[in-house]
């Protein structure tokens, strides 16, 4: 079966043959991928633990997959595009045979540096082809990569390096953002002082920040490289791996405790990200595709990296920010490369739409045919801005729903074959059967109902565990409802069926597309050391969807109050990332609590809305006066 789906009856077949004979469905996608050795069994799982195994048995390299099959066909054509910072910098294009071989280069300095199947390497690097590189080259040789952000503290970094006790760190002296200079090797050395687990540190030079090198630790890049290469040592054979087999851990925020390592495996995560890919984008031979998220976060891996290269696409890579030098860069890479899909994030949308549509005027966009957007919930105003102004209304818009934990897309109209409607992810796609279940857990049926969003069977490219600790994998998913893993997202499916997802209903907070668990945030400010505790809610905010609003109480009157909120943001900063930084902090001489000591963050989340004269029943609350104190100073 081919894996690509052409028409709206095509994508309602395949859509019911992978409801009714899943195994079959998922057999004959991945025939479309390399195998170095066929699958015994398509399924195998059970929600309860949960066990979760897609292609037991199979043998495969996702870089074969990526790269050495394109060789022949398309070797000489575009796998990635990269665009500077720096608009006068000259743009770089890889092709497949050129990343294939510095991909295998770089595998075979992993090597000498002591790299082995199986081992986790954390990778902390700008968005610059040698990112993509250091990420293949993981998989090339079978180490589990675990790349981190760039905008994260040195604690998140060395939190995240010991709970997957990473041997090796691939980093970069720093990196460009806008007219900033991040020092990435500094801020990784602060984090290395607590993680005895590592070895070796590669360095790749980028923004000539002046760096400490530590002798028999730390090696630069270059040098790694010229070794290799005087070695003869160009080729890497692809590590045979196990289907199920660790390709890689990427943490992110719940709603409680420090971030889970979210585990994604080799066989079902590359089905999974090469057909949603083709799909959704309805990705052509010789498109330019854009996707502007950054590789540290999940659509990069999925969507700038492993889906698009699967399918020999042209990724384009993109080191700066949408509003510099000024708010049209977007735009002009658009037109500078002829791109023809762009997947970008509501937040960006709505930050380049407030700076006018001057920045778009003049700019060639002709070259778009379909748009995509992800990581939150898409407000109307900005959909119809990208529509108009962006898509000139011909571009249809894929409106993604998915999670880290997922993997891939799961609910998404496909471009041009999926009929769509503002602010509506509409419908599954293949393999995806999602519910809506009522806060009893009961099954909501039919079209016109609002409830818990949930998937009822598994697709390949789920989760399989948080690393370390498959228990929290269990409760955190798997446990609210029975045999259905809960994804902690609301939803409404209108009369036609389709689905629109209304944001989070637990603990978590999307900040400009990036979840954040407010008990993290609480956890830092309460570090603080005038601070008694905390509460932190999300609020509407126009340019990041959501705010952070932390509603602290201190142990005594603030000498120079907006100083020590400052102070207090600092410290947040200092232990969780800028990313976490709250946008509003309202001092307040208690919290509202139950008699049983817990916090109504109901409450607070009103009061941050600006809701306040709808604050529900308050006799419950320990001391109601907290409430009046708290409305009457609100920001
Ligand atoms: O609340 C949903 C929101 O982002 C959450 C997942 O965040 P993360 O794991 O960081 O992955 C983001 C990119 C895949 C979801 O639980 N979300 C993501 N996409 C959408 C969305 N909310 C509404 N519409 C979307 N298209």
């Amino acid at each position: 079966m081919d894996l690509r789906i052409r028409s709206f009856e095509e994508y309602q077949k395949a859509y019911q043959y992978s409801v009714e004979q899943p195994e079959d469905f998922w057999g004959d996608i991945a025939g479309n991928f390399v195998w170095k050795k066929k699958w015994d069994k398509v399924l195998d799982w059970n929600f309860k633990e949960p066990k979760i195994k897609w292609f037991e048995g199979g043998k495969l390299n996702i870089t074969e997959n990526c790269l050495d099959r394109h060789l022949e066909e398309r070797g000489d054509e575009p796998a990635i595009i990269w665009e500077s910072n720096d608009p006068d910098e000259h743009h770089r294009v890889l092709t497949y045979k050129n990343l294939h071989q510095k991909v295998c280069l770089f595998a075979n300095v992993l090597k000498n540096n002591g790299a082995k199947k199986g081992d986790r390497i954390c990778i902390y690097m700008p968005m610059i082809p040698e990112l993509a590189i250091a990420v293949l080259a993981c998989a090339r040789i079978g180490a589990i990569h675990s790349v981190i952000f760039g905008g994260f503290s040195a604690q998140s970094i060395a939190d995240r390096i010991q709970d997957a006790q990473c041997n090796i760190v691939v980093t970069a002296d720093g990196s460009f953002r806008g007219t900033k200079e991040v020092g990435l090797k500094n801020v990784m050395d602060d984090a290395l002082v607590q993680c005895p687990s590592v070895q070796k540190v590669i360095v790749l030079t980028r923004s000539r920040t002046p760096v400490s090198m530590i002798k028999g630790r730390d090696v630069w890049w270059i040098d790694e490289i010229h070794k290799a290469e005087t070695l003869g040592q160009v080729d890497c054979p692809a590590e045979e791996m196990d289907a199920e087999d660790p390709l890689f851990i990427l943490y992110t925020s719940g709603s409680t405790g420090k971030p889970k390592g979210v585990v994604h495996t080799c066989g079902g995560y590359m089905v999974y990200t090469g057909y949603t890919f083709q799909n959704v984008f309805q990705y052509n031979s010789g498109d330019v595709y854009f996707c502007t998220a950054d590789i540290g976060w999940i659509t990069g891996h999925s969507y700038i990296v492993y889906g698009p290269l699967s399918q020999g696409a042209a990724t384009l890579m993109f080191e700066g920010i949408p509003t510099w030098p000024d708010a049209g860069r977007f735009w002009d890479i658009v037109d500078k490369f002829k791109v023809n899909i762009l997947y970008t994030a509501p937040t960006a949308i709505r930050s380049l739409m407030q700076h006018g549509l001057s920045f778009v005027e003049g700019k060639d966009l002709s070259s778009l045919r379909v748009l995509g957007s992800v990581g939150e919930p898409i407000n109307e105003e900005a959909w119809h801005w990208f529509n108009e102004q962006i898509g000139k209304k011909k571009c249809p818009i894929v409106d993604t729903w998915w999670q880290t934990e997922n993997g891939g897309i799961l609910i998404s109209p496909l471009a041009g074959i999926t009929p769509t409607k503002p602010c509506y992810a509409t419908l599954p796609l293949p393999g995806v059967q999602p519910v809506l279940v009522d806060e009893k857990g009961e099954i909501l049926e039919g079209n016109n109902v609002t409830g818990n969003l949930c998937i009822k069977f598994p697709w390949p490219g789920m989760l399989r565990t948080t690393y370390g600790d498959h228990e929290r994998c269990r409760t955190t998913y798997f446990a609210t409802y029975e045999n259905m893993y809960f994804t902690g997202d609301g939803c409404l499916r209108d009369e036609d069926g389709y689905y629109r997802i209304t944001g989070r209903v637990d603990d978590v907070i999307n900040v400009s597309g990036h979840r954040i668990g407010t008990a993290e945030v609480e956890n830092a400010i309460n570090m603080f050391t005038d601070v008694i505790e905390s509460a932190v809610v999300g609020y509407p905010h126009d340019i990041k969807g959501q705010g952070l609003y932390a509603y602290v109480v201190l142990s005594k009157e603030a000498r120079d109050v907006e100083l020590t909120k400052k102070d207090i943001a600092a410290t947040v900063s200092r232990l969780i990332g800028p990313i976490a930084r709250p946008d509003k902090i309202q001092f307040v001489y208690g919290l509202p609590k139950t008699r049983s000591g817990k916090i109504m963050r109901r409450i607070l989340r009103k009061i941050a809305e600006g809701e306040i004269n709808n604050l529900g029943d308050t006799s419950t609350l320990l001391d109601p006066a907290v409430v009046d104190e708290i409305k009457n100073n609100r920001l």
